[in-house]
């Protein structure tokens, strides 16, 4: 299994954080290639629960090496805060972490154009971190890369012109001048922390290949938050997908052999956008409460539904995803009864694949499977054998129904409430 990527299947929030985390025992390199600090991958690891946000989970395991692929977009301060989390809990990132030139970086004007074009009727419900206006930047072929900031003539050169383009904006909030001494001052004091991670990541990724070591993609989001193949416009600005990973690396297509999907026994999404199987009421309060369903970096209360089985059929042909890890099956634990939604109806009509139209997408109805709940606890399950009958039944209905090996079963935060199914995908 020389290299393997660890996608999430849904919107977001699946618990790829402590699957990665798992593999990282594995993995020589773990490489972050998409998102930015929208997310949050909450690993609990020597009794201590971390959330990272940019660094790969990787770097909470000594001695591993960690890459910011080109494809993610930097918050430079927020990365040097997210440092210095990790060295109060003598975590060290000198050597270990790497950070492609070509990264994109988030400066305030886009945190401020976000937060002017969400308060319009356009609004997406986007974290705020300023990441779609930085991609925005990149794909208009105006955004500042981190080997850009490390060049004095370079970066104020571009910052110049990016302040100028953006007036408009910034005036809403404060004065460009203000606003560009900020920036300047800030960048003195986070240039040192961060130059000596600077490396051409595609390259070390290609002789670290062929040295014969072990890499894992760390995907963020979630499939249905891809920019291309999500619920869109409700997504974020990247590719989420497994395809992402090539082009946030620059690591060739074919060499990622396995990629292994992420999914919740049940549905969540935050922010705003449609969701087929959401339901609300008590059923719903108990699920958000059971799973803890408040988001990682927003801490916003996630909207909850069943598991979606359109939705995730479509996520794992998209992503080549063969094999899954399925997470917090313990939530359903004390339910009499577990739904799976096999298809939708739309307007009288039966459909089986995720609709592309948004019309469709808002007013799909769900037409649910009903199995029989397990009323048991499944925290401490080390086998699948020893899972109550019910739930092995849940998860054989999965695998029929999505054509989908299940791998790794997750049912609570540490890794010891994990069911290795296949032994590849055991920690070493
Ligand atoms: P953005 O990524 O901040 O632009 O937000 C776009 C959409 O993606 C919003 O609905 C966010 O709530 C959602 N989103 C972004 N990152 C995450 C994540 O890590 N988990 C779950 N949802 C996310």
């Amino acid at each position: 299994m020389p290299s393997l990527s660890v996608i999430g299947m849904q919107w977001g929030d699946e618990g790829k954080g402590k699957v990665s985390h798992i593999l990282s025992s594995w993995a020589d390199w773990i490489v972050r290639f998409q998102g930015g600090n929208n997310a949050g991958h909450t690993v609990v690891f020597d009794n201590s629960q971390y959330v990272l946000h940019l660094v790969p989970s990787g770097i909470l395991y000594p001695g591993k090496k960690c890459l910011i692929g080109n494809g993610v977009v930097i918050d430079p301060a927020a990365l040097v805060e997210e440092l210095d989390f990790l060295r109060k809990r003598n975590i060290e990132a000198d050597g270990r972490l790497f950070i492609s030139g070509n990264c994109h970086l988030i400066f305030p004007y886009h945190k401020y154009r976000e937060a002017y074009m969400e308060k319009l009727k356009t609004r997406v419900g986007t974290t705020r971190r300023g990441i779609g206006p930085a991609y925005g930047d990149k794909y208009a072929r105006v955004g500042i890369r981190f080997v850009d900031y490390l060049e004095d003539d370079t970066f104020k050169e571009l910052l110049k012109r990016n302040l100028r383009g953006k007036e408009v904006f910034i005036k809403k909030f404060t004065s460009v001048t203000k606003l560009k001494d900020k920036i300047m001052k800030e960048r003195e004091e986070i240039l040192p922390r961060l130059k000596d991670f600077l490396a051409d990541g595609a390259s070390l990724l290609y002789s670290e290949e062929k040295r014969g070591k072990n890499i894992l993609f760390e995907g963020a989001q979630g499939t249905m938050l891809d920019c291309d193949f999500g619920t869109y416009p409700f997504v974020t600005s990247s590719n989420p997908i497994s395809g992402g990973a090539c082009v946030g690396s620059g690591f060739p297509p074919g060499k990622i052999e396995t990629v292994l999907g992420v999914t919740k026994a049940y549905t969540t999404r935050v922010g705003l956008g449609p969701f087929p199987t959401e339901i609300e009421g008590t059923e719903a309060e108990y699920l958000r409460e059971k799973g803890g369903e408040y988001g990682a970096t927003t801490g916003r209360p996630r909207r909850v539904g069943w598991l979606d089985m359109v939705q995730l059929k479509m996520a794992i042909r998209v992503n080549g995803a063969d094999k899954m890890a399925l997470t917090k099956i313990d939530v359903l634990d004390d339910r009499e009864e577990i739904k799976i939604c096999t298809a939708y109806k739309y307007r009288g009509r039966k459909i089986t694949e995720f609709p592309l139209s948004r019309k469709m997408q808002e007013e799909a109805e769900p037409v649910y499977e009903k199995l029989p709940g397990w009323n048991k606890k499944t925290k401490g399950v080390n086998k699948v054998e020893d899972l109550p009958a019910n739930a092995k039944k849940f998860v054989e209905r999965i695998q029929e129904l999505s054509g989908s090996k299940i791998a790794l079963i997750s049912m609570g935060r540490s890794e010891e409430e994990t069911i290795h199914i296949e032994k590849e995908f055991a920690a070493k």
